[in-house]
C-alpha cells in the first residue's frame, strides 16, 4: 500500500508539555494531508496535572498512553526510553510508519523521546530549542542540551535561543525562530479564563493578591531553603492575600518538613491543590504579582504584563528579564521583600512583549513541519 500522508508523532508527558502541544496539533488538524499520533508517556498521571489540560484545551485523546509514572531520574528516563522505543518500533512495522517525532519543552519525557527516536533514525523536531540556564545542576538543563544536540529541526522561541544554537555549531538550515507556542494558548484562552468566577471563589480582588508556585528541587527539596521561603510568604500575606496552588512534589516536601500546618494556619495564605489551566490563568492574569520558579510563568507574566519575581539564580529565558516583567531573586528573602515593596508602591519596571510572541507560533511551526 502506498503511503499518502506524512505521519508525525507528538510526544508529551508532563504538565508544561500540554499547553505547548495543543495549538500545534490544532494548527496541523487544519491540514488534511498530515496524520498525527499523540503519545502520552504518563510522566504526569494525576488528573489535576494531566487530564484537566486535555479537556480544557481540547487536545485529542492520546492514541497511545504508556503509563510510565514517577521514579528517580535514571529509572524514570530509562523506563521512558524503553517504552517509547517499543512503541516507535511497533509503529515502524505498520503500513504507516512515523516520518518525524516532535517534542516540546525540557522535561524527562522530551529527552527520552528524542533519544529513542534518533537511535531508530527517526528525525526529531524540538519546539523551544536553544534555551539555556547554564546551570547543569538543573535536570531540565541536561534535558535541553541532550535534546538539542541530536535533533535535526530546532524551533526557537526567542532570539537568544537562536544565537545559542549557532554558538553550539548547529547549521542555520536547521534553526527556525518561530515564537512562543505557550503564548499562543494563553492568547487563545485569556478571554474565556477571565470570564470565570475564580477570584470571587477565593475571595480575591483584581490586582490585590500574590500568586505563588514553587516546585523546583533547588527550592523545595531542602528544609532550610523551603522554610525561609514559607516565612517570606507568610510575611507577605500581611500586605495582601497569597494564593499558593501546590504541586504534588512540593506538597510532599511541605508535609515531610512539617511546614504545611504553618502555611495553612496563616490566615491570608490560601493553600490550594494544583489548578486547571483556565482557573490558573484567571488568577495570574489579574494578580498584582507572581512569585514563581516555573519556566512557563516567567513568559506568561511578561505577556500578561504582571510583575514576576522569579525564585531562581538563573534563567533559560533571559528575554523575560531583559525585556519582560521578570526579576531573578534566587532564594534571597530580603531581595524578595524589597521587590514586593516596589510593586506595592507601583515603582516596578514596565516590560514589553518579545518579538513573535503573537499567538501565531503554532501556525509557523505547522508550516515548517508540513513542508
Ligand atoms: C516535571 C519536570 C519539570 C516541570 C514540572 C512541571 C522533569 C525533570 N521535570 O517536574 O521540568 O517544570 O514537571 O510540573 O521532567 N507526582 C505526582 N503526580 C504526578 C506526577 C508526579 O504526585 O502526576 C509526584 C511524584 O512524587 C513524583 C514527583 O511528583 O516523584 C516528581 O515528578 P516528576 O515527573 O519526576 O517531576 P516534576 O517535579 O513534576
Amino acid at each position: 500500500m502506498t503511503k499518502t500522508k506524512k505521519h508525525l508523532a507528538f510526544i508529551v508527558g508532563a504538565r508544561p508539555n500540554f499547553m505547548k502541544v495543543a495549538p500545534i496539533l490544532h494548527a496541523i488538524e487544519n491540514r488534511n494531508y498530515i496524520k498525527t499520533t499523540l503519545i502520552h508517556t504518563g510522566q504526569h498521571y494525576d488528573p489535576s496535572l494531566s487530564d484537566v489540560f486535555f479537556e480544557e484545551l481540547e487536545i485529542k485523546r492520546p492514541e497511545i498512553s504508556l503509563g510510565v509514572g514517577s521514579g528517580s531520574h535514571g529509572s524514570q528516563t530509562g523506563k521512558l526510553i524503553i517504552e517509547l522505543e517499543k512503541t516507535l518500533v511497533d509503529l515502524a512495522s505498520t503500513s504507516d510508519p512515523i516520518d518525524r517525532v516532535v517534542v516540546v519543552g525540557d522535561v524527562n519525557s522530551t529527552m527520552a523521546a528524542t533519544l529513542a527516536a534518533v537511535k531508530l533514525n527517526i528525525p526529531v523536531a524540538h519546539v523551544e530549542a536553544g534555551l539555556r540556564s547554564f546551570d547543569r545542576t538543573m535536570p531540565e538543563e541536561i534535558n535541553r542540551l541532550v535534546t538539542d544536540s541530536v535533533c535535526d529541526l530546532l524551533l526557537a522561541s526567542e532570539p537568544d535561543g537562536v544565537k545559542q544554537l549557532q554558538k553550539e555549531g548547529h547549521p542555520d538550515s536547521r534553526i527556525h525562530l518561530v515564537g512562543n507556542v505557550m503564548i499562543d494558548t494563553l492568547l487563545q484562552q485569556l478571554k474565556r479564563a477571565k470570564g470565570l468566577d475564580t477570584l470571587s471563589r477565593y475571595g480575591l480582588e483584581p490586582s490585590a493578591y500574590c500568586v505563588v508556585t514553587l516546585h523546583r528541587p533547588s527550592n523545595v527539596d531542602d528544609k532550610n531553603v523551603l522554610n525561609a521561603l514559607v516565612n517570606v510568604l507568610i510575611e507577605t500575606s500581611g500586605s495582601f492575600p497569597v494564593v499558593f496552588p501546590v504541586h504534588p512534589r512540593t506538597q510532599k516536601k511541605l508535609a515531610e518538613f512539617g511546614l504545611l500546618e504553618k502555611l495553612n494556619s496563616a490566615e491570608n495564605v490560601k493553600v490550594l491543590g494544583p489548578l486547571g489551566y483556565l482557573d490558573f490563568l484567571c488568577l495570574t492574569s489579574q494578580a498584582k504579582v507572581i512569585v514563581t520558579d516555573s519556566g512557563g510563568l516567567q513568559e506568561e507574566s511578561t505577556v500578561l504584563d504582571v510583575p514576576c519575581l522569579t525564585m531562581r539564580e538563573n534563567t533559560e529565558r533571559p528575554i523575560t528579564v531583559s525585556q519582560g516583567t521578570s526579576t531573578l531573586i534566587g532564594n534571597d528573602a530580603e531581595k524578595l521583600a524589597s521587590h514586593l515593596q516596589q510593586i506595592i508602591e507601583n515603582k516596578y519596571k514596565v516590560g514589553k512583549c518579545p518579538e513573535l510572541w503573537d499567538g501565531k507560533a503554532s501556525e509557523r511551526i505547522a508550516e515548517i513541519l508540513c513542508n
